[in-house]
């Protein structure tokens, strides 16, 4: 059966020392718990290992990676850096990254495969803007991210990924999605899934849901059953507004 996750993204939030703080006031606080899903912090590049050196509970991840495997390419940071300092995961095509920094499904794809031949878990977020909800575009905005930048991928491959849905109407804006909106878009997502690699396969795949994502709205988002997540934002930045959250299990 597949995971339950509950993935923190900080962003570009915390100094250093603000981080490690942070990171061991939750590991602190979740090792008292008996957990229902696996809990995962992204971080920024810098706070990777001194964060993988603080938590046991907490599985930790990057929000990016380069492109490239190694070389001249000033500022970037590779896979295999990201692996070297413990981290596991690595969250590839945040809306953030697409809308501000160009990312195309064709760049991400090639990000995808430079985490996997580095052993990290790729969170791939896929989600339309509100121009494109707005002219009922959702379904085929999703299939296009998932099908240039994914299913290339052999089967052995595309079943390691998570997926994230994030519609970017709903990031930081205070507006989430309802659960039937979320469960719809993680339906379609599945069966699109199950469409390319076969049930089993689109079963087996944890998709996550993103975007002002709470303690007031995370238990009714994850109880719908195609919904095996969050992907939290703001509230990701203090124990006291994530643990609710990794408790709505
Ligand atoms: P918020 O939870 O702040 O809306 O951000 C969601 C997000 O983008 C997580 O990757």
């Amino acid at each position: 059966m597949r995971k339950n996750i509950v993935a923190g993204n900080w962003k570009m939030n915390n100094t250093l020392q603000e981080g490690i703080v942070l990171a061991r006031e939750l590991q602190k606080t979740l090792e008292e718990k008996t957990l229902k899903c696996e809990v995962v912090i992204c971080v920024p590049f810098i706070h990777l290992a001194s964060v993988v050196a603080e938590v046991k509970t907490v599985i930790v991840g990057a929000e990016n990676l380069a492109d490239k495997s190694s070389g001249a390419y000033t500022g970037e940071v590779s896979a295999a850096m990201i692996a070297s300092t413990g981290a596991k995961y690595v969250i590839v095509g945040h809306s953030e990254r697409r809308t501000y920094y160009g990312e195309t499904n064709a760049v991400l794809k090639e990000k995808v495969l430079l985490a996997l031949a580095n052993g990290l878990i790729p969170i791939f977020c896929v989600g339309e803007v509100l121009a494109e909800r707005e002219a009922n575009k959702q379904k085929d905005v999703v299939s296009t991210q998932i099908s240039e930048s994914l299913f290339d991928l052999p089967t052995e491959d595309f079943r390691k990924i998570v997926l994230a849905y994030e519609p970017v109407w709903a990031i930081g804006t205070g507006k989430t999605a309802t659960s039937e909106q979320a469960q719809e878009i993680h339906a379609f997502i599945r069966k699109t899934i199950a469409e390319r690699y076969g049930s089993a396969v689109a079963d087996s795949i944890s998709i996550l849901y993103g975007g002002s994502c709470n303690a007031g709205n995370a238990g009714e988002l994850f109880a719908k059953p195609d919904v095996d997540g969050g992907l939290i934002g703001g509230a990701s930045l203090s124990v006291d507004k994530f643990l609710p959250i990794v408790e709505a299990f």
